[in-house]
């Protein structure tokens, strides 16, 4: 029997082991990405719990607005005690997502208008490759991570395997994007192929001292879209990945 085994998550009696499990995997090493959709302030025991906390509140209010089909919640469970060792949120998409109305999230634990409006921005800059590229059914992997205590035991790839079986069942075609450079190639090994790095980069006419602030509390802001054809069938030099006639995303990606 395997150690670790790839399961569905109950909302009600997981959440908060998982969101522990979670912030804990973006802060190590830390990453500032999490924090445009996640609502962490300060790296104590206090700021965890309260995070945790208020990410769970956020996650119900998902869950539930959610269609039966679109949200799925997968963890990955240490058989020897039980324990979460990760996590992988994602969505089932039947039909286009964008024909709908996207339910962002409202970074509210922001105070100030100005932090809100940069965070709203750079969410935009970040949901653009999947917005121009993916309108059309797919699956949608949002957050995979695994606790620093279990890394290098293949769990995130447990996760890609689960989803992308699930996808090319559906017949469905797959998008993530990387917020670290060495996820790329263990992403690449399970068929995905990666758009160049882009950067988030907020704009604005009046770069006052609260928009200052948030450039420096959070840059540089940094991601990898990665794209997989149904079945991972992608051939070199076969001009079928979404970005192949454009021209402003067709470099290779810089790694
Ligand atoms: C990125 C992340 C998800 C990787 O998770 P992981 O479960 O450690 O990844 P895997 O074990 O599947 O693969 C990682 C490496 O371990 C290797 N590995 C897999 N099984 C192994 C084993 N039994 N023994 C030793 N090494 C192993 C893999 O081959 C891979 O090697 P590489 O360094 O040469 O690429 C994890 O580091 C993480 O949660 N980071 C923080 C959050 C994050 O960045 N999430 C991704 C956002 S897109």
């Amino acid at each position: 029997m395997t150690r670790f085994k790839v399961e569905e998550v109950d909302p009600f009696t997981d959440l908060e082991e998982l969101l522990d499990c979670q912030l804990t995997a973006f802060a190590s090493p830390d990453q500032s990405i999490y924090r445009l959709f996640c609502p962490v302030f300060g790296n104590d025991k206090h700021a965890h719990k309260d995070a945790v906390k208020r990410k769970a509140e956020m996650y119900l209010k998902h869950y539930e607005s959610s269609t039966e089909h679109d949200f799925v919640w997968s963890k990955v469970t240490d058989t020897e005690n039980g324990k979460i060792a990760g996590g992988l949120m994602w969505n089932i998409f039947k039909t286009n997502p964008w024909k709908q109305k996207v339910d962002h999230i409202n970074p509210d634990w922001y105070s100030e208008e100005r932090e809100r409006e940069f965070i709203l921005k750079a969410m935009d800059i970040f949901n653009g490759p999947r917005k121009k590229y993916m309108q059309k059914p797919h699956v949608y992997l949002d957050t995979g991570f695994v606790h620093p205590e279990y890394r290098k035991n293949g769990i995130i790839t447990m996760f890609l395997t689960h989803a992308t079986k699930k996808a090319d069942e559906l017949g469905l075609e797959v998008w993530l994007e990387s917020s670290v450079p060495m996820g790329v190639p263990i992403y690449m090994r399970c068929g995905f192929i990666p758009l160049q790095q882009q950067s988030i980069q907020p704009q604005t006419s009046n770069p006052d001292d609260a928009w200052k602030a948030m450039e420096e509390k959070l840059y540089p802001l940094k991601f990898w879209p990665m794209w997989r054809p149904l079945n991972g069938d992608y051939m070199e030099g076969m001009a079928h990945s979404p970005w192949a006639n454009c021209s402003e995303y067709r470099e290779k990606s810089n790694l």
